[in-house]
């Protein structure tokens, strides 16, 4: 499924770039997500924090 039509990005893009720990402002830079009409900014973000609350949680980024 497509999240950004004008540049052709893949939902399966954007969760691949946020488990390799691309932020969203590096998602825009990278793949270019809401760099054109902008219009898929908010579909976007909000893969981002739903692909985000579903990921493990590192036992090692607990302890600190
Ligand atoms: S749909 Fe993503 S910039 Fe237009």
């Amino acid at each position: 499924m497509y999240i950004c039509l004008c540049k052709a990005v893949t939902h399966q893009q954007v969760t691949q770039a946020v488990e390799q720990g691309q932020s969203y402002a590096e998602i825009r830079k990278s793949l270019g997500v809401a760099t054109d009409c902008g219009c898929c900014g908010q579909a976007a973000k909000k893969t981002i924090q739903d692909h985000l609350a579903r990921m493990p949680v590192c036992e090692f980024a607990e302890a600190s």
